[in-house]
């Protein structure tokens, strides 16, 4: 029988072989508590919800579905590497459903932003609860639980937690293989699966994901601009070798046009603010020092590269007096 709840006296896992016996234990335990039936997941492409993938297709292979909803508000090739990594690297059963069109027509003209964080997280259970629908004889809901949310839950700082929202009439059993560990330790675990560096150590990343970073109201071009200079901002970190050691770091475009002169032409077009910040606990946070001609290098390929951009902005504020996101 494998812990309900974390022993006080367990090994933090830090080692290959203490990861490699989790693993061991985790995919017996599950191997009898699913038997031959099924099992859904949705599978953002975050630490979590990647490491319960790859240990529930160790365990039960074809009997998993996993659900990957693109709500639009992505990272560049984030969904591309769910499905290379899940789909045709690890043969999973993967339904993607790209909804991006019905996520930003909901969000068309919301400037609110707790609203929009309602609205994408709504929209998100329902676009879930109808792929799930389509599903014959599912009985399991994974879930990448883990042990601080379960903290957290119980001392009422967060609700417990990804299949809160789900339609009353859809009643599953969970699986929760990762609930007992850290963070820290889940990383570890999924590298000893096999999964890509960049998916086990990546950054924070808030579930309304690129949305936040396009205040006020969502536009096509502002997004595809937040997208791109994101791309570019973790393109050069990573060269920088600063991708690993920056907590947090990102782009943000306002909706706000200032003047400026491209090819000899006086343009009214976005600024793109960049934010990298250092932390623990994301409760209080510190800016990164940026090397200025990493600085420079970044204003000059972004206002080359994104569309409908001419000014670039580092954001030296720490938290408090700002939050990390800007919304
Ligand atoms: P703030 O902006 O409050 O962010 O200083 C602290 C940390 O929380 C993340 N964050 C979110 N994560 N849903 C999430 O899953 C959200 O709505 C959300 N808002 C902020 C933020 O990226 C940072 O790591």
């Amino acid at each position: 029988m494998v812990n309900d709840r974390r022993p006080d006296d367990m090994v933090r896992i830090t080692t290959k072989e203490l990861a490699n016996a989790f693993i061991e234990e985790q995919i017996a335990a599950m191997k009898e508590q699913i038997g031959d039936r099924k099992v859904l997941l949705a599978l953002s492409g975050g630490v979590d919800s990647s490491v319960v993938a790859a240990l529930l297709i160790k365990a039960i292979g074809q009997q998993l579905v996993c659900v990957h909803v693109n709500h639009g508000l992505l990272r560049k090739g984030e969904p591309e590497q769910v499905i290379e990594v899940f789909k045709n690297q690890m043969k999973a059963n993967l339904i993607y459903v790209d909804a991006t069109d019905r996520f930003l027509d909901k969000l068309a003209g919301v400037t609110d932003p707790e609203t929009k964080r309602k609205i994408i997280g709504g929209e998100f259970i329902e676009v879930f609860a109808e792929e799930a629908r389509k599903l014959d004889g599912v009985e399991f809901l994974a879930q990448g639980t883990i042990w601080p949310d379960i903290l957290e839950s119980e001392k009422g700082i967060k609700a417990h937690h990804n299949a809160g929202g789900l339609p009353e009439d859809m009643k599953f059993e969970l699986v929760e293989p990762v609930k007992i560990l850290f963070k820290d330790e889940v990383r570890v675990v999924g590298e000893c699966l096999g999964l890509p560096e960049n998916m086990v150590y990546r950054q924070p990343f808030p579930g309304p994901g690129l949305g936040v970073r396009c205040p006020g109201a969502i536009t096509r071009d502002r997004l595809e601009a937040v997208r791109e200079s994101d791309a570019i901002l973790r393109e050069e970190f990573e060269k920088a070798g600063l991708a690993g050691k920056v907590w947090q770091y990102f782009t943000v475009v306002p909706d706000f046009k200032s003047t400026g002169i491209k090819e000899g032409n006086r343009v009214f077009e976005w600024c793109v603010i960049i934010r990298a910040v250092n932390t623990t606990d994301a409760m209080t946070a510190e800016v990164e020092n940026i090397p200025f001609d990493l600085m420079q290098l970044l204003a000059k390929r972004i206002t080359s590269e994104v569309k409908g951009v001419n000014r670039v902005l580092y954001d030296f504020t720490p938290k408090p007096t700002a939050t990390i996101e800007y919304e």
